[in-house]
């Protein structure tokens, strides 16, 4: 697993997309890596907040792999299509948050790819795009479906149609990312994020992405109704006792157990 780093600190944990000599594109190879990095983090009970990060200083992530690409044939691409879109799901219905901290680039798939995590922090020297009709393709890993959500409609169309990048003051005014730092400042500030939601019960915080995700999909009732079943489940686990004993008897440093 060289293409995609994974470091781990107290309960966070950081993958870092490593791929430095094509400004971090998403070969084959690299999606192989960063699903076992996924699957890594996903199945440790120890790890409550994940962030995901570029190489370098340059570049979040290029894209997809264009030399890859270029002779696929349509079921190649297909197939090359489902697997990134495989792991981009596995990413956004993971059991636990996940921060992106674009450091650089975040072309087509690199857009894509922040676009799968719950936040996106950016330098501010950032850049964000989908360059791909001027490829002679479309998005291929979620971003007709994902930027189309995250920001307004005409917006999305606009970034999409014209394959016109943009900076990271206008990614910010338009939703697309949280916030943004100077450059070096980025990766302390995603991990000050990450242990600030590390430090809450981890099944709650994992309900909550469930219970958002799982509304956005559905109708009003149908979200409310899966509120009503990751709320109540809550009062099955141990943190949900201990929380609230933690508030009614005053203690302020509580330690959640992930039970
Ligand atoms: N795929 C393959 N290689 C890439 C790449 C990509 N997406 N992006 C950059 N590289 C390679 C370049 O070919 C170059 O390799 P060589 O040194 O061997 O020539 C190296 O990375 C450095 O790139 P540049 O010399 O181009 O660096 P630059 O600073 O002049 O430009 C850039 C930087 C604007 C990001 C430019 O590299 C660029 O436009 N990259 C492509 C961005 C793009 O179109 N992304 C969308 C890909 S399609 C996609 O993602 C489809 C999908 O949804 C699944």
């Amino acid at each position: 697993m060289d293409k995609v780093l994974l470091e781990k600190d107290g309960n966070i944990a950081v993958i870092t997309i490593n791929n430095p000599k094509a400004l971090n594109a998403l070969s084959t190879e690299v999606l192989q890596d960063l699903e076992a990095a996924v699957n890594d983090v996903k199945n440790d009970d120890d790890i409550y907040a994940v962030i995901v990060t570029g190489a370098g200083n340059k570049s979040f992530v290029a894209g997809a792999d264009i030399a890859e690409m270029k002779d696929k044939t349509v079921e190649e691409a297909a197939e090359y299509g489902r697997f990134g879109n495989k792991v981009f799901r596995e990413i956004e219905t993971m059991n636990k948050p996940v921060i992106a901290a674009v450091n650089g680039f975040a072309l087509g798939g690199g857009n894509e790819l922040a676009m799968a995590c719950d936040i996106r922090l950016a330098a501010d020297t950032a850049v964000f795009g989908q360059p791909e009709v001027g490829l002679g393709i479309t998005p291929g890993f979620g971003g007709t479906q994902r930027l189309a959500r995250l920001v307004p409609t005409g917006i999305a169309k606009e970034i999409l149609y014209t394959a016109r990048n943009i900076k990271a003051p206008k990614a910010l005014e338009i939703g697309l990312v949280n916030a943004l730092y100077p450059a070096e400042e980025l990766l302390d500030a995603a991990k000050k994020m990450a242990k600030g939601i590390a430090k809450n019960a981890p099944k709650a915080v994992a309900a909550s992405k469930a219970a958002i995700n799982k509304g956005l999909d559905g109708t009003m009732d149908e979200g409310i109704n899966v509120e009503v079943e990751e709320f109540s489940n809550c009062f099955a686990t141990e943190d949900q006792k201990y929380g609230m004993d933690c508030f009614l008897n005053k203690v302020k440093d509580k330690q959640f157990k992930n039970k």
